[in-house]
């Protein structure tokens, strides 16, 4: 009975300080969408260089009283609205000091609010920790909002990126990941896939580069029209020639393939690994050196096409042993990555590559984008329900038994 009684108190305390987050974030939405808000909403925007530093003292004063202190005091308002709910329940007036906390914990803000709009001295380093200049010493988080992830909603997309401090709401309106304006380049361009992820990042404001093997030049089919895309060249073996391109490239995508099906032969394992592992791993490693600035670090990406044959069979046994080599290179890589690396964990759909596929790569790739754009690290788009078993449970052992037994200042 205690323990269910302790149980209820820390779910109402956590309900409490969630629903203030919630009002928080969507407050902030609203302060984008919304011209009054929004002429409040700017002077945050003013205030800082891209490196975090202040453009102004004065400007950060006055931000912190036109911004910050309304911010707070909604969300006061709404913590006072949830606390009153809760105790007006018969069931749940025992907990009326755990539905406060929302409040208590509003009002935390408003004070830094104001101690940073009068300037008294640390009040911004102890209660502004979003927004303080440095190198980052991570990457974006995935549920907490941390500097660099916050970086972005300021210099990368301002329609983007809007939580505060968890990155729910992002998740759910599809503002974790902004594609907006960035120059992504995908291999196996030519292929089904290749072809309709290029359209939808295309459709999503990206500026498409296809990556093929073969020469060609490539387009896109929008509304019945041919849209000519910038078309790059490349072959495996000699990826190192992509190296001055790659430096331009924000997001990376490697998603060309093959499969051997049957055959066994020299050659069919030599393709196998070179093209679907090998050539994979060496255009990681040539796009991981570009990644050297603050900038870069938050919004550089590899997104890597392994597919579920990384946990299931494909009836194709090079394929499966190739792209599970991949799978296991990505997950020793981004022990130490500078930057975020994507998984796409793709089930069956209809190709060249997979003639009897079940899903189409329209909709294959649709999925890929929706995902990508809350901020999905393993994007898994399957009819196979076993791999969203198996897949997570090898994503939890395969990296903790890589980081246990290498070692990344270790020289072999
Ligand atoms: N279809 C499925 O059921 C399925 C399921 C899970 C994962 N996948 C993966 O999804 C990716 C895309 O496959 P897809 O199904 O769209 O097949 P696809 O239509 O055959 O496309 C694969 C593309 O890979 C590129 N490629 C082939 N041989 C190459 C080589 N020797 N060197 C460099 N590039 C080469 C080609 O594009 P360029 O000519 O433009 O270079 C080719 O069009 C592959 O990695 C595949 O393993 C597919």
């Amino acid at each position: 009975m205690i323990y269910t009684l302790e149980v209820t108190a820390i779910l109402v305390s956590l309900g409490s300080v969630l629903w203030v987050e919630l009002v928080r974030d969507f407050y902030h939405v609203l302060a984008h969408v919304w011209q009054p808000l929004y002429r409040l909403h700017l002077w945050h925007h003013r205030v800082f260089k891209p490196d975090l530093s202040l453009a102004n003292e004065t400007i950060y004063r006055e931000a912190n009283w036109y911004n910050d202190l309304p911010e707070s005091l909604v969300m006061l308002v709404f913590s006072i609205a949830f606390a009153s709910i809760v105790i007006n329940q018969e069931i749940l007036t025992a907990y009326q000091w755990s539905a406060w906390l929302g409040s208590v914990y509003s009002f935390s803000f408003t004070l830094g609010a104001i101690a940073r709009g009068f300037g008294i001295p640390y009040a911004d380093e102890i209660t502004d920790v979003t927004h303080r200049p440095g190198d980052f010493q991570s990457l974006p988080a995935q549920w907490f909002v941390n500097r660099p992830y916050h970086w972005r909603h300021h210099f990368d997309n301002q329609n983007a990126y809007f939580c505060g401090t968890f990155t729910l709401v992002d998740k759910i309106i599809g503002t974790a990941l902004s594609l907006k304006g960035k120059k992504i380049a995908v291999t196996g361009a030519s292929g089904t896939l290749g072809k309709a992820l290029l359209k939808q990042l295309h459709l999503q404001g990206a500026k498409v580069t296809a990556l093929t093997s073969k020469p060609q030049n490539l387009s896109l089919e929008i509304d019945c029209q041919n849209l000519p895309i910038k078309t790059v060249t490349w072959r495996v073996g000699k990826e190192s020639e992509l190296a001055s391109f790659f430096e331009k490239i924000d997001i990376l995508i490697i998603n060309h393939g093959v499969n051997v099906r049957a055959a066994r032969n020299v050659k069919a394992i030599a393709d196998s690994y070179q093209i679907n592992a090998f050539s994979s791993w060496r255009l990681m490693e040539l796009f991981l050196k570009t990644v050297r600035t603050n900038e870069d670090m938050v919004k550089k990406e590899i997104w890597v096409n392994t597919s579920e044959a990384e946990v299931n069979p494909a009836f194709s046994p090079l394929y499966e042993l190739s792209k599970r080599t991949l799978g296991d290179l990505v997950a020793l890589k981004r022990l130490d990555a500078p930057c975020v690396i994507r998984k796409l964990i793709l089930g069956p759909f209809k190709s060249n590559l997979n003639p009897i596929g079940i899903m189409s790569a329209e909709w294959v790739a649709r999925q890929i984008v929706n995902l990508a754009l809350r901020d999905f690290r393993d994007i898994i788009v399957t009819i196979n329900p076993l791999t969203y078993l198996a897949f997570p449970l090898k994503e939890l052992l395969v990296p903790t038994y890589l980081k246990l037994f290498t070692n990344s200042n270790l020289l072999h």
